[in-house]
């Protein structure tokens, strides 16, 4: 019965992940957000998106293409992670 703890864990870090709180941006993003483009189209000189709610309504795009409907807390989340490590717009 060693691996029940294991599923078990892998569960409840996955029930965590969806629940808002243990959404990490961050690595949500590296497992997720970089596989049809990687983080250069933030800071490349020509990037589409100069305001916050264009840089919401791009990550809705992208998480609809992905097809993973996140919460909107999550979306929130990830346009806060965007701004403060590449966009940088004013709020
Ligand atoms: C199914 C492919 C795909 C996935 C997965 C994807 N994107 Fe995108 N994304 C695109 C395409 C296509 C563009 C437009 C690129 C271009 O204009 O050259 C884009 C552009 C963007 C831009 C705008 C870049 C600019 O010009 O300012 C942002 C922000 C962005 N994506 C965020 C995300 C986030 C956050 C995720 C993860 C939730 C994600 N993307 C996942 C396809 C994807």
């Amino acid at each position: 019965m060693k691996r029940l703890p294991v599923a078990l864990c892998c569960l409840l870090a996955t029930l965590a992940a969806r629940a808002g709180e243990g959404f990490h941006a961050e690595s949500f993003h590296a497992r997720n957000c970089t596989g049809c483009h990687d983080t250069s189209v933030y800071t490349r000189p020509d990037r589409r998106v100069n305001s916050l709610p264009r840089l919401e309504s791009q990550v809705r795009m992208c998480d609809a293409n992905l097809g993973i409907k996140l919460l909107d807390d999550e979306i929130e989340a990830l346009v806060d992670y965007l701004n403060r490590n590449f966009y940088k717009l004013a709020r």
